[in-house]
């Protein structure tokens, strides 16, 4: 059978689940993109790191396995961490999951390669300092002006969220420092990462989690992926604020972002896309095909007028192929296929604004009037409309990238993106628009 979802230049796993990217890092020339994997099944019942590998970073080889549960200190799953590159190795920090009857302990852990192909676990581990509950994962490592920092998504005994800082001399063996940050963080915050940007501005990003109390099974858990600008300070080892946590992605399917640095000096982040809710998981209409979820395109941040700004890594261009200039007020079109990216370009942004694509499962709307920016899409489990928007000042330019079931729209040369799923026949391939002005254009580039 056909697969009308399958994607063309996203990661998604061959069989079974996919979540958080993991390990983001161009070593040796090569890009290593490894990932949460349930390779038996497609719920959360068991993690290993898979692996995909890139030479730029839109066609990806899926080299299967990299680190799996078989030991006592990640016998109940290999959770997420990142990579970092030294004296030519591969180091990877993970988190170690154990669940013994019921009761969880997290060890954080070490893997080192010296190819890229092998991974040897070390003896060492930090076990959970005694202010913590053991929601304590996803290490995030990064260099120093004198030493190695770690930072660890931790929750305080108070139930409170918080991010954990460590240091190292040798990557091996780590110092818990105190906590880095723990404003506005709810209950627990997951996959926390520290990155400066342009030399300009440290950027923190976190996902911050609403949980039920243990044995209440009846609330969903709640987070999102958010960002705050500001400094690392080495010698207090805070994070001092400069901004409030805001959203880094506005869409439906977007968390657990990672990001690092190519050796093009680019800062780029990934996320999972998405972290559903249990039921549209559950419905999810790829599950029937054996696997489910993807990571979302690669994105260059930079700092630019005070704003984080996110694009899509320029390798993406080389997709395009045939091109369509529209430039009527408004018109029709049928698409090619579900793969594909549309440019908007306007002049001053002022006026209303409508795209809907694919036989209006998705809509991409702008109105002058109350200057919100929105976009909505079929739910697969209500099979109602739903839409997530932001107020814009002016609607200037838009870069959307459709890949069969995935749409990233990327609002005015990145100040914001709105990433999601959708699913849709593979027939449904009309597509509108209404609002141009003269000397504006819509770009079509199919893929
Ligand atoms: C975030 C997360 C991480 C954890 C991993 C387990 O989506 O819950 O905190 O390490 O997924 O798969």
């Amino acid at each position: 059978m056909k697969n009308p979802y399958k994607l063309l230049y996203h990661i998604e796993p061959s069989k079974g689940l996919l979540n958080d990217p993991n390990g983001l890092i161009h070593y040796k020339g090569t890009y290593y993109f490894f990932y949460q994997w349930n390779r038996f099944n497609t719920n959360h019942d068991y993690k290993e790191w898979g692996l995909f590998t890139s030479e730029d970073m839109i066609h990806w080889t899926d080299q299967g396995s990299a680190i799996i549960p078989d030991r006592m200190m990640d016998k109940n799953g290999v959770y997420s961490g990142s990579s970092i590159e030294y004296d030519d190795k591969l180091y990877l920090f993970y988190t170690g999951n154990v669940k013994n009857e019921g009761e969880r302990k997290s060890y954080q852990c070490v893997s080192i390669s010296q190819n890229g192909k092998t991974f040897i676990k070390q003896d060492v581990a930090i076990e959970t300092p005694h202010e913590f509950t053991e929601h304590h994962r996803d290490p995030k490592v990064w260099r120093g002006e004198n030493n190695w920092w770690m930072v660890v998504g931790a929750q305080s005994k108070g139930e409170k969220g918080a991010i954990a800082l460590y240091s190292s001399t040798d990557l091996l063996h780590w110092t818990y420092e105190n906590i880095l940050y723990s404003e506005s963080l709810d209950n627990m915050c997951e996959c926390p990462d520290l990155f400066s940007v342009n030399d300009k501005v440290d950027i923190l990003t976190c996902c911050p989690q609403i949980r039920p109390t243990e044995g209440d099974n009846s609330v969903e858990i709640t987070s999102y992926a958010g960002f705050i600008a500001g400094k690392f300070d080495e010698e207090s080892k805070k994070f001092l604020p400069e901004t409030n946590l805001e959203l880094i992605d506005y869409g439906f399917d977007f968390y657990a972002p990672q990001s690092f640095l190519d050796d093009k000096g680019r800062r780029i982040i990934v996320g999972w896309m998405s972290r559903m809710k249990e039921k549209e998981e559950s419905l999810c209409p790829t599950k029937k095909l054996g696997y489910i979820h993807c990571l979302t395109l690669p994105r260059v941040v930079t700092w630019e007028n005070g704003k984080l700004i996110q694009r899509p890594i320029e390798e993406v261009k080389s997709l395009r192929k045939n091109q369509k200039e529209f430039n009527m007020p408004k018109d029709h079109f049928q698409l090619e296929s579900g793969k594909f990216e549309i440019e908007l370009l306007r002049r001053n942004g002022l006026n209303d604004f409508k795209l809907c694509l694919r036989n209006h499962a998705v809509v991409i709307n702008y109105c002058a009037e109350t200057k919100i920016f929105s976009v909505s899409r079929e739910n697969w489990v209500t099979k109602k409309k739903e839409s997530k928007s932001k107020e814009i000042q002016s609607l200037l330019q838009l870069s959307i990238f459709s890949d069969a079931s995935t749409i990233e729209i990327f609002v005015n040369n990145g100040e914001y993106v709105f990433s999601l799923r959708y699913f849709t026949d593979e027939k449904q391939l009309g597509s509108e628009y209404s609002g141009l002005e003269q000397d504006e254009k819509l770009i079509y580039f199919e893929f």
